[in-house]
């Protein structure tokens, strides 16, 4: 008899997240997540829309032959090829779930779909069942189902669990509802549908009115046992529901909220950060759980009332979400054996290559900061990981800059093994920096769309964390670089980023299917 009060945690960071613009992930960075997801505690992860690319499929499949503990699903419209690519591409996992959607309101009905409601009725049906030939655990999406009419979606909740779905999830795909709508229409569902106690209901919410995570609490407060949502709130527009919010407010809160999940909330700040450094999307420092304010108490009364007592101004501790108080680590005696155990420590497992790398680039960080942080190796180790493979790698760079004479950038990299030079000058260090990678590697097409720089901790000898985002024929990529020296992290980022381009450029095919992006996964 299967817990009433235990919560299924459904991640759709790879799928609502990573479909919002600048989000995009590689499969490596895909499957890195996933496995962080997998470790945490998530009991669905869905990986992808596998009709949708060449890209999209391969990654679902890859982490359907890597995932163990977690589900694995597919999104798939209510059409046959498209869950025949779902079916497919998730076959590999141990545990496999088709999550098919189709939209039931009015407004999407007559203008997106153009079909009529018996006509809609009748997909979910066929959907519903086609999808059960491939796998008992079937999921169902009312797409716009907050804005649904009630006795339509009776009707079409009812025909879905008769042709086998097994659970039941009602979107706010637009984020208009509030937490009372929200929650009445479960109430309603769980009156009116004769057969609902032969699914589990969930709530997928978006975050346009800033209800996400209320509305999420809302729907499992009136029975609803499975929440979708992402790590960091990403996802479409104003994001999704964030994974570390709900878990956070069930377990600060059992007393209004005496459910049970399954993820360990100490590995939060170490998936946040590691979703920040794949896409480049920094979370606000005043996001809950997970900003860089979220524990940081800067008014002097409170630092008081803190060291008399925590609890007079935190209700969670730092430490139940992972995040470790800035101390100091290792220094330039520190050797590769200590260096090893301190990421073991932090969670972290580089492969031979990329530990070499990180391990030189700690010894030369040491000889110029005085305090190595926590931070300081976080960053560099995210820095290095998954990038094993690269084609691409940075050799050195000589740069002369200030107010006299032209900017020149010299910069030598390792192009598949083979050294090259070029010398570039531009308007200032970083676009000669930029320009001389181009003159090695050309991507005429290509736009920097985005150039960033944020400290790794305080003061004038921090690391610099740089992001670059560069977009070509509609496809963007995120880099990233960590150096003790801006120019330097600059050069990393943009050469990360142009690795990333080369790959897309090879992994992308056009997709299977013609879609339009609204009809893509729904807005
Ligand atoms: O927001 C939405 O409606 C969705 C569905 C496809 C589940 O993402
Ligand atoms: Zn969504």
């Amino acid at each position: 008899m299967p817990d009433p009060n235990r919560i299924i945690i459904f991640d759709t960071t790879l799928r609502d997240g990573e479909q919002s613009p600048g989000c995009s992930m590689n499969l490596e960075e895909k499957l890195r997540m996933a496995q962080l997801l997998d470790e945490m505690g998530v009991d669905v992860i869905e990986a992808g829309f596998p009709i949708a690319s060449k890209g999209d499929f391969e990654a679902v499949e890859a982490i359907s032959r890597t995932i163990k503990n977690a589900t694995v699903a597919g999104l798939c419209r209510a059409i046959k090829k498209d869950i025949e690519a779902s079916a497919q591409a998730i076959s590999a996992a141990p545990h496999q779930r088709i999550h098919t959607f189709i939209s039931t309101s009015p407004l999407h009905m007559k203008y997106k779909l153009q079909m009529s409601p018996e006509a809609v009725l009748d997909a979910v049906a066929e959907s519903v069942s086609f999808a059960r030939n491939f796998t008992d655990d079937v999921e169902w999406s009312a797409e716009d189902g907050s804005r649904t009419e009630d006795d339509f979606l009776c009707r079409c909740v009812e025909a879905a669990i008769s042709a086998g779905a097994t659970t039941i999830n009602i979107p706010d795909t637009v984020g208009y509802a509030m937490p009372d709508d929200y929650a009445a229409k479960f109430t309603m569902l769980r009156h009116r549908v004769p057969n609902i106690d032969h699914a589990i209901l969930s709530v997928h919410c978006h975050n346009d009115l800033g209800l996400a995570v209320a509305n999420s609490l809302a729907g499992v407060a009136v029975g609803a046992r499975q929440i979708e949502c992402t790590i960091n709130g990403i996802g479409e527009r104003a994001g999704n529901a964030a994974l570390e919010e709900i878990v956070m407010a069930m377990r600060t809160r059992p007393d209004t909220m005496p459910y049970k999940n399954n993820i360990n909330t100490q590995m939060i700040t170490k998936m946040s950060r590691t979703l920040s450094s794949i896409t480049g999307f920094v979370v606000q420092p005043n996001k809950a759980i997970v900003g860089a304010n979220a524990f940081a108490h800067e008014s002097g009364i409170h630092q008081d009332g803190v060291l008399k007592h925590a609890q007079t101004y935190e209700i969670m501790t730092p430490e139940s979400v992972g995040l470790t108080r800035s101390n100091l680590v290792m220094g330039k005696h520190s050797g590769r054996h200590a260096f090893k155990s301190k990421l073991d420590d932090m969670g972290y497992t580089l492969g031979e290559n990329a530990f070499e790398d990180a391990f030189n680039r700690f010894k030369d960080l040491a000889d110029k900061k005085k305090n190595v942080f926590d931070e300081d190796i976080i960053a560099l180790v995210e820095d290095e990981t998954g990038r094993d493979n690269e084609n691409i790698r940075f050799v050195s760079l000589v740069i002369q800059a200030g107010t006299k004479g032209p900017q020149i950038a010299s910069i030598e990299l390792d192009v598949e093994g083979e050294r090259k030079f070029a010398m570039s000058e531009g308007n200032g260090p970083v676009d000669a920096i930029f320009k001389a990678i181009r003159m090695i590697i050309p991507h005429d097409d290509a736009v920097l769309l985005l150039y960033q720089v944020h400290a790794v901790t305080g003061g004038t000898d921090a690391q610099a964390e740089v992001s670059v985002k560069i977009e070509e024929n509609g496809k963007t990529v995120v880099g990233q670089g960590t150096d003790a020296d801006t120019l330097v992290a600059s050069a990393r980022a943009y050469i990360h980023a142009v690795n990333k381009l080369i790959d897309k450029r090879e992994r992308t095919a056009p997709p299977e299917a013609v879609m339009n992006k609204s009809e893509r996964a729904g807005p």
